[in-house]
């Protein structure tokens, strides 16, 4: 018997476990203290009015025999009717026309991120950029793939464009970005989406940050692109957007016309699902279901607005105690350069131990990471402001 020994080469945790654990120690050793966390990207606001009705009547829907849901109908690999017209409707109003069984639904972009990895090959090459969410790369080491990265530095605003040079299989694009909350304007994905149908290649693109858009220039979807129907696959959640962290709820769309070496992806894609998953809950679908209804939007409009008020907080502060940072705009994440040349988890431990605030350090991010750290706005307002106030007094009177 062996095991698989890719495992082996990843870090021995986590990012976000070793965050929290460390998180956890603290707060252990000293439980006196208010330690405020702006690490994982984890919402606080309450679900939105309309989405808990629609759960309630799903859950009363379930409580009488006329109306009971088992599994969910597998025509769609489980995804209710209801959900499917509502994100047809939502990526229309993007000019993005979609049938039903392009939309896959999931229980979250994370999962799918990393099992759509089940359709290709070993041997194809990945290109990642660098700083990218963990998961990404994680996914790929299991896997033993070789991955190669593409730099997202200051010196490109964290947004790398194709080096024609590089030959990748499949690329992984995040935008907004996490980390760095860089978003790519419709010219830039475009480029993308050239170089991919010049080499052959599969975009994973990883658009669970799209609610944060506010800049008309920037593309919400993919297939905003044109070309990106023949080499991109789009990967989002209700996590972000809604407030569905805790009840899990994603789509993945895959081209019905998309295809490499003959076999539809959307097929085998059908298959892989039909074979491993038994779809995300009905409860959770049915609040889904209402969040790009006209009041679910407007609810939903309301969350967004107050994480964009926080970011702009946490921006505020930083701009004031000049440092630098990039994101905050388009994105709940804002990315710093760590003040004083510290490095990512010299300046997470400083912070902790001196201002009892939490982020997330670059470096763990990748290797273009070391030396920034990442907040994030989706803490409570109150929070925020003191985490901001903590920091402007650390960083103000240590200078
Ligand atoms: C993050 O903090 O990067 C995200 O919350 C992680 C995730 O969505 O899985």
């Amino acid at each position: 018997m062996q095991i698989n020994r890719n495992f082996l080469s990843l870090k021995e945790n986590y990012l976000f476990a070793t965050v929290g654990a460390k998180f956890t120690a603290y707060r252990k050793a000293h439980p006196e203290k208010n330690v405020i966390k702006l690490s994982i990207g984890d919402v606080t606001r309450p679900l939105a009015p309309s989405v808990i009705a629609a759960m309630h009547r799903a859950v009363e829907d379930l409580a009488h025999a006329g109306t009971f849901k088992g599994y969910g109908p597998d025509q769609y690999c489980y995804g209710y009717e209801a959900l499917l017209d509502s994100l047809k409707g939502s990526y229309a109003r993007k000019g993005v026309k979609l049938s039903s069984g392009e939309i896959f639904i999931s229980d979250g972009a994370k999962s799918d991120l990393g099992n759509i990895l089940d359709l290709f090959s070993k041997e194809n090459t990945v290109l990642v950029p660098d700083p990218v969410y963990p998961v990404y790369v994680d996914t790929n080491v299991m896997a033993g793939r070789q991955v190669l990265f593409a730099d997202a530095t200051e010196a490109n605003g964290f947004l790398p464009l194709p080096d024609e040079s590089v030959k990748a299989d499949i690329i992984y694009l995040c935008s907004p970005n996490n980390p760095t909350g860089a978003a790519y304007d419709r010219a830039q994905l475009k480029a993308w989406v050239d170089y991919a149908n010049k080499l052959g290649a599969i975009i994973l693109y990883d658009a669970a940050y799209e609610y944060f858009i506010e800049d008309p220039a920037l593309a919400r979807s993919i297939f905003e692109i044109e070309g990106a129907r023949d080499c991109a696959i789009e990967i989002c959640s209700f996590s972000k957007t809604a407030g569905f962290t805790g009840v899990r709820c994603g789509y993945t769309v895959i081209p019905d016309t998309l295809e490499r070496e003959g076999v539809l992806l959307n097929r085998l894609w059908a298959r892989r699902q039909a074979t491993k998953f038994n779809g995300a809950s009905y409860i959770s679908q049915m609040g889904a279901s209402v969040v790009f209804s006209e009041q679910g939007e407007r609810e939903i409009a309301e969350n967004i607005r107050y994480y964009r008020g926080n970011a702009a907080i946490i921006a505020d502060c930083l701009g004031k105690l000049d440092l630098r940072y990039t994101g905050g705009k388009n994105s709940p994440y804002i990315w710093m350069k760590c003040p004083r040349g510290m490095k990512s988890w010299e300046f997470f431990d400083y912070l902790l131990e001196n201002a009892n605030v939490v982020g997330t350090p670059g470096s763990g991010f990748g290797r273009n990471g070391e030396g920034y750290f990442r907040l994030t706005a989706f803490a409570t307002e109150e929070n925020t402001r003191e985490a901001c106030r903590r920091i402007t007094e650390l960083l103000d009177h240590h200078e």
